[in-house]
Order: structure tokens, then C-alpha cells, then sequence
């Protein structure tokens, strides 16, 4: 089998690891892939959202399966433009269609969506520059810290967590001022919920679903979770409080109505869902969708799921996911992220990178690398996520932070605190 994959970060590389190990597959192709994938597949030079090249390609190629990593391409109809051409129509996509791809490029549109499954959620409503006053009112009849968040993608930046209804005020405005451009035309206002968060996949063909190990990520980049949001500093799976029961909740009240509520709703979604929950008392509440898999959760999930993925992949493509079984390492799996000094705010590319070989029993994955003149080099605030396993996390984390050492690269910064809370 032919696999192309789509995207060029650590999760891309995570995926393409995971997905080199099938004995079906022949040959994987990854657009555009980093210095890492090639080790692990071909990188092709096509970016995400040059449809007609990726076409093209996938055509002359012979390409089997494409999976789709980032939700760019997927908010903007990757796979409806497969679907919509006569020469690729017949060519699964792993990946929801563009109305599919809704729940994570609107979070008025996700709001909604769970209000009319009964899932559970943060209350809100959603305003924009006609109901500004209204959204003021609203925002006096919530407790601090008030949450808003911009309608459309704004690169992970988008959600605000103010603690003075001042500054909430103000921020509103701001928003709806063209703040995140077109994307907080319209902005959700909602109530702040206390309680820590984990990261729930699935895999669906649009009708059954196969849940994935779960994960929790660290956003901010400072130790203990200060600082500013980054796109992920690491991840831990299994996550403690996710037990058997709680995930039991997760599936009743929150997978299945979404699962069923697409195919109610005639919503075409072949791919995985990832679900952004937070853990309220002991009950599990969705802080937001996503329409593909977490970065850097992949780079500890992939770890631990033990069933050839190709399979599953070909379980959505033909429909019958329900036939296949997921199996999960007992162990557990982390993943420390290297970044670049500066990230998330102004860093410099181009450094070179050693030690990569020196790296004994964990896995490298690259997220923000390039390869310049034969040399391995920073191009990217996320850099190299180094991901273990463990017997516990403990033993994992120990020996992520061991290797991570070993990786040298000018300004490199990592959290070591990563899976101290749980
Ligand atoms: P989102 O992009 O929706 O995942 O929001 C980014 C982050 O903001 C989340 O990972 C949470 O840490 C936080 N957040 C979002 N919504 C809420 C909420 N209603 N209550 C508390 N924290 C939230
Ligand atoms: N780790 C969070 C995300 O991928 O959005």
C-alpha cells in the first residue's frame, strides 16, 4: 500500500513513525515532511494547501490512503477536493470533510453543536459587531475569570483568559475591533470552568469510533504552568484521573452523541476527533474539538497504541471500524519537547543540531527541523520532541529528560517539570 501523509511537525513525524511499522505498507510519502520523516518515509516538496499539486501527485503516484495531520488543509476542504475530482475520488482521505472540519474552525459552530447533542460544555453565547453591547451585559453577568474566545482559527492564540471584567471589556472590543482579523468577527464568551484538562482521540469512519490512548499536554512554557501558551511543551499517557469510569463518561456523554450527532446532522467525517476536555468534579466537560490529532500528544500516543494503524485507517476508508480492536501498550509513554530559546515569541532558525545519534533508547521526533547543506538544524520554535517509555511515568519522564540532554542546540530551552502535577 501507498500512503502519502500530510504536514511536516513532530505530530507528522510521530504519525509517519507509527505508520512505517505496518507490513502493508510499501512505500510512504510525506508533504512536506522535516529532516526527521525522511529517516522514516520520502518527503515530498509540496506544501499542505497546494491541493492541485497533492493531486497530482497522489494520482501519478498511485497513492492508496492520504492522511491528513494539520487541520489547515482540513478547514480548507482537502478532502472534498479529493472527493470532487473524477481522477481522485476513489482515494481515501484520513480527515473530515471541510464541514466536518467546522467543529475545530468554529468554536461558535462547536458551541452550538453540543448545545443540540446535550454534551456537556461551558455555557456561552456568541456575538459580533451588531450585539457588542449585549456581549458587555453578558459579560457582567459572569464570575471572573472570563473567558473569550475568537470565532475562527487564529493559529492557537485565539482564546483569552482574562481575571478582570475591565479587561475582559476591553479585550471584547478589541476583538470584535478585528483583533484576530476575520477570525474574531464573531467571539464566544464563556464560563470559566476549574478543573484539569486531557486530550481524548478517536478514529471514526463517520458511523463507529475506536478510542485511542488519551493524553494530557503542557501549553504554557514556563515550569508549573506560567507564562505565555505555546503550541504544547509535552505529554503523558495514560492520564491518572482517566480511569475506566471516567472514560466511560467520556464515551456515553461525550463521544457518542458527537459521533452520532455528525451522522445526524449528514456531516461526512472519516478521520480522528480529538476532544479538548476538562475534568470538572469528576465529570468530563469539552473545552473544545479539534478535527486531527493533538501535537505533541501524538508523539506520546503513537507510543502506546499497539494495533497497526494502516488497518485501522483502511477500517475507516471501507466503513467497518467496528471490526478492528485497539490495543494499548500497558506502559506508560511521555514526550519532552525541545524548543527554541525565545519560543513562543521571537526565536532565531537555523541552528545547527548534534547529539540526535547519541540519543540511546528514546524516540526522536522532529518537529521544527530542516536539513541545510548535509546539516540538521533548528527551523522552528518547537524543535525535537523526545518521547519515552516507562514502566511508570516516572521512569519515562526520567529517561526523556536523561536523553534530552544529549541533543544540543544554541538556546535550547525544555520544561522539566512535565507530568509533575498529575
Ligand atoms: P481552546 O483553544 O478552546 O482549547 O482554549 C485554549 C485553552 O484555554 C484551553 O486549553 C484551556 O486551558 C483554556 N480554556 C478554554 N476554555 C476554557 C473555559 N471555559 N474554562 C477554563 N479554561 C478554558
Ligand atoms: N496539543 C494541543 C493541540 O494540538 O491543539
Amino acid at each position: 500500500m501507498k500512503i502519502l501523509l500530510l504536514g511536516g511537525g513532530g505530530r507528522e513525524h510521530a504519525l509517519a513513525w507509527k505508520i512505517a511499522q505496518s507490513k502493508k505498507v510499501e512505500k510512504l510519502y510525506i508533504a512536506p515532511g522535516n529532516a526527521g520523516t525522511g529517516s522514516v518515509g520520502e518527503n515530498v516538496a509540496i506544501g499542505v494547501n497546494e491541493f492541485d499539486k497533492l493531486k497530482d501527485f497522489a494520482v501519478k503516484n498511485e497513492i492508496d490512503i492520504v492522511v491528513v495531520g494539520p487541520e489547515d488543509p482540513l478547514v480548507k476542504g482537502v478532502y472534498d477536493e479529493f472527493k470532487n475530482d473524477p481522477r481522485t475520488k476513489d482515494i481515501p482521505v484520513i480527515g473530515p470533510s471541510k464541514q466536518g472540519a467546522v467543529l475545530e474552525g468554529s468554536k461558535d459552530f462547536a458551541k452550538a453543536f453540543m448545545e443540540r447533542h446535550n454534551i456537556p460544555t461551558a455555557k456561552y453565547h456568541t456575538f459580533d459587531g451588531t450585539t457588542l453591547e449585549e456581549g458587555l451585559k453578558f459579560l457582567e453577568t459572569l464570575k471572573a475569570p472570563y473567558v473569550l474566545k475568537a470565532d475562527g482559527l487564529a493559529a492557537g492564540k485565539g482564546v483569552l483568559i482574562l481575571p478582570t471584567l475591565e479587561e475582559a471589556k476591553k479585550e471584547f472590543k478589541d476583538m470584535l475591533g478585528g483583533m484576530f482579523g476575520n477570525a474574531s468577527a464573531k467571539v464566544v464568551i464563556e464560563e470559566y470552568l476549574s478543573g484539569i484538562e486531557c486530550s481524548v482521540f478517536v478514529l471514526t469512519d463517520g458511523k463507529h469510533y475506536q478510542i485511542l490512548p488519551e493524553a494530557k499536554d503542557y501549553k504554557r512554557i514556563g515550569e508549573h504552568d506560567t507564562g505565555l501558551n505555546t503550541g504544547g511543551m509535552g505529554s503523558v499517557t495514560p492520564v491518572p484521573f482517566a480511569t475506566k469510569e471516567w472514560m466511560k463518561k467520556v464515551e456515553e456523554r461525550i463521544i457518542k452523541p458527537t459521533v452520532n450527532g455528525l451522522a445526524e446532522e449528514n456531516i461526512d467525517y472519516k478521520g480522528f476527533i480529538f476532544f479538548g476536555l476538562i475534568n470538572v468534579e469528576g465529570e468530563p466537560m469539552v473545552i473544545e474539538y479539534n478535527c486531527r490529532m493533538g501535537d505533541p500528544e501524538t508523539e506520546s500516543v503513537m507510543l502506546r497504541l499497539k494495533s497497526d494503524i494502516v488497518d485501522l485507517f483502511e477500517g475507516v476508508a471501507n466503513g467497518n471500524l467496528d471490526k478492528y480492536t485497539v490495543e494499548f501498550d500497558e506502559r506508560a509513554a511521555v514526550c519532552v519537547m525541545l524548543v527554541s530559546g525565545g519560543y513562543p515569541e521571537e526565536y532565531v532558525k537555523g541552528y545547527p543540531i548534534s547529539g540526535i545519534d547519541q540519543v540511546e533508547g528514546s524516540i526522536v521526533f522532529h518537529s521544527g527541523t530542516a536539513v541545510k547543506e548535509g546539516q540538521v538544524v533548528t527551523n522552528g520554535g518547537r524543535v525535537i520532541a523526545v518521547s519515552s517509555y516507562g514502566k511508570d511515568k516516572e521512569e519515562a519522564l526520567q529517561k526523556s529528560f536523561q536523553e534530552a540532554q544529549k541533543i544540543e542546540f544554541k538556546d535550547k530551552y525544555f520544561r522539566k517539570d512535565i507530568g509533575q502535577d498529575l
